[in-house]
């Protein structure tokens, strides 16, 4: 019968030298929390191992917090939290697991992970338990080398017996601190001999914490298994860690989608969450910035610096340099930017246009609409092929309310023309340049409201200043 595993979490810590206002396990990292990159790691595992096997974890400072970001996001996995009290080290958030989650006592292995490395992977958690399994032992732990091991535990390997232990590096002496060879913080272990030897564990150490790697010595059955990658282990313990499992999370995001046939000019300098979706043949340049549920179809091209937000882009279209869309939606063949802001609510249609410095905001452009050059379109509907000129403006707030203006189809706005809303112009409609548009207009109709220019020769001279 296949093994059945407690998949243990520790997330009770408060990440100090984190210095964020959250809880270090909900630490933000490519638009997900720092604990999701694990449990994604724990469940492809799971997957390959057994369907008895179960996610538990030891939550404690801001639990709930912690608690309700796996309600909300896991609640199909079936995750269990064991509330560790006051954070007396890793052993004792061991100890409150089985406790609160006294399924844990009835496994075969317990895998034990930190919240705060979220870069292992499912095939890394494998080769570990074919190692404990081939070598009958009773604990492993994974390790890696690290050319600047500080902060980490350090591998004392036994010269004389087959075990080793762990030094924390408060407690190392300076030999022990040269070692390289350093604790990732992931083990498997026999859950008989961790009840086994638990509660014997005492905190007499620099720190005065109950500290997991004491299962670790020299005369027990259990041995340290080396890893390669160090990055695989990072733990997150400070600011420039996050920085450092983002980037490195971000360039496996980036390979996934080279492999679907997503090309970047300079991958290095993009942003874009774990959540967003893009098609084949898209082309992605320097400093694009991709957030959230964005989905981008196939054959986009996102040029230069373009920022976006929970948007729906259809392919193939172009969105120009420097362009930010939040909360949109753009239709094939449109075009958008450069430097065009399209707010919540934008819905871009098909062929449609949206220039530079032009800004939308809950508005709607039917097909082939165009909106080219420094606008503001707030509440509004333009109708198919119409033509707003340069420079027009929806006054669709009047200081308590928004409004709505609706435009038709084929209708034309001059440059520098306003629609004070509520308004509606029909279809075919000719708005004369610099008209401030009060009043509805029938279909066909054309509207000035400029005065008439006053010219008079010669005059010029008395308004003309000399400069010195
Ligand atoms: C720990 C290991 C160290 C290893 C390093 C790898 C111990 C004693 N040390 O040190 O050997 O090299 O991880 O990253 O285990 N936690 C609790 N309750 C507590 C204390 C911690 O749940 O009372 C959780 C934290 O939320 C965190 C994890 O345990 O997810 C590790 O704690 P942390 O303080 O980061 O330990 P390190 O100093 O990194
Ligand atoms: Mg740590």
């Amino acid at each position: 019968m296949a093994d059945k595993f407690a998949l243990v979490i520790l997330a009770a810590g408060q990440g100090t030298r984190l210095k964020l206002n959250c809880p270090k396990a909900l630490a933000p990292v490519m638009g997900r929390s720092l604990i999701d990159y694990v449990i994604d790691g724990l469940c492809e595992f799971k997957s390959h191992i057994s369907d008895h096997s179960r996610i538990g974890v030891v939550t404690g400072h801001m639990r709930e917090r912690v608690e309700n970001h796996l309600k909300n996001s896991y609640g199909a996995l079936n995750i269990d939290c064991a509330f560790q009290e006051k954070q007396l080290g890793t052993a004792d958030a061991l100890k409150a697991f089985y406790k609160g989650c006294s399924w844990g006592k009835d496994s075969d292995y317990t895998l034990i992970t930190c919240a705060d490395t979220p870069l292992i992977r499912a095939q890394d958690l494998q080769k570990l338990y074919q190692i404990i399994q081939k070598d009958n032992l009773d604990a492993v732990a994974a390790t890696f080398c690290e050319e600047n091991p500080h902060g980490y535990g350090r591998i004392i390997r036994s010269k004389t017996k087959s075990g080793f232990h762990i030094v924390e590096e408060k407690d190392a002496d300076s030999e022990q601190k040269k070692v390289n060879e350093v604790n990732s913080g992931l083990y498997i272990i026999k859950t008989s001999f961790v009840l086994n030897h638990i509660e014997k564990l005492s905190n007499n150490n620099k720190s005065g914490e109950f500290y997991l790697t004491d299962l670790f010595q020299d005369d027990f059955k259990v041995s340290p298994v080396l890893f390669d990658h160090s990055e695989l282990f990072l733990g997150v313990n400070n600011l420039e860690q996050l920085e450092t499992a983002q980037r490195l999370l971000g360039k496996r995001k980036v390979k996934k989608l080279q492999a679907s046939g997503v090309r970047f000019l300079d991958s290095s300098s993009v942003l874009i969450d774990e959540s967003v979706e893009i098609g084949a043949a898209t082309t992605i340049y320097p400093q694009v910035s991709l957030h959230g549920k964005t989905v981008i179809g196939e054959g986009v091209v996102l040029e230069q610096g373009v920022v976006i937000k929970d948007s729906v882009l259809e392919g193939p279209l172009e969105i120009k340099a420097y362009s930010y869309l939040e909360e949109c939606k753009v239709k094939a063949n449109a075009s958008v930017g450069p430097f065009a802001r399209l707010r919540p609510g934008a819905d871009i249609g098909s062929k449609a246009k949206v220039g530079n410095f032009v800004e939308i905001k809950k508005s709607i452009l039917h097909q082939g609409a165009k909106v080219s050059h420094l606008s503001y379109v707030g509440d509004a509907e333009i109708g198919e092929n119409s033509n707003i000129g340069c420079g027009f403006i929806t006054c669709n707030y009047d200081g308590a309310k928004k409004h709505k203006t609706v435009v038709g189809k084929n209708t034309f706005i001059g440059s520098d023309s306003q629609a004070v809303a509520p308004v509606s112009i029909g279809d075919n409609c000719f708005v004369a340049c610099a008209t401030t548009v009060t009043d509805n207009m029938p279909d066909g109709s054309f509207s000035i409201s400029r005065n008439r220019q006053t010219t008079k020769p010669g005059l010029a001279h008395k308004f003309l200043k000399k400069k010195d």
